[in-house]
């Protein structure tokens, strides 16, 4: 069985009580059942982290290669400054997606640049939970091609 892992960046904690107009009403525990659903379904193992702190995702961002196959990320506000995740995501050569809840094309100017989207495979953004959902489809698909 294939191993994957889905990090999640600051704030993301905070799902289902945050912002809810933007992000909606689901917490960041159902999305991680529901992508453990997702996961079995296609005979994937899941591991599903979340960290407040750039450097503890920088540190799982290096194990990732070790121990998983494929690499989702929510990079949240560090999407839009962390040259440091970007060097990270650019160091390991497993396949990696970029997910977002909400459009980030959408939002305010400065959410509509991605700095770490450079270094992933592709990015699935604006479709709510199911972006995470999109995202572990994709990931199977590189992983098994
Ligand atoms: C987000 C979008 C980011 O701009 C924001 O800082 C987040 C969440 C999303 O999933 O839509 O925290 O990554």
């Amino acid at each position: 069985m294939s191993s994957i892992v889905i990090i999640n960046g600051p704030n993301l904690n905070l799902l289902g009580n945050r912002e809810e107009n933007i992000y909606g009403n689901i917490s960041l525990d159902k999305i991680k059942s529901i992508s453990i659903d997702e996961a079995k379904k296609l005979n994937l193992n899941l591991s599903f982290l979340q960290s407040n702190n750039e450097g503890e995702i920088i540190d799982l961002i290096q194990n990732a290669e070790k121990a998983h196959k494929g690499l989702i990320i929510n990079p949240a506000a560090f999407t839009h400054t962390s040259i440091a995740i970007l060097d990270a995501l650019r160091a390991i050569s497993i396949p990696k997606i970029e997910v977002h809840i909400s459009n980030i094309y959408q939002r305010e100017e400065y959410r509509k640049k991605s700095i770490t989207a450079s270094a992933v495979n592709g990015i699935i953004c604006g479709f709510g939970y199911l972006s995470y959902v999109l995202a572990i489809q994709a990931i199977y698909s590189l992983i098994e091609n």
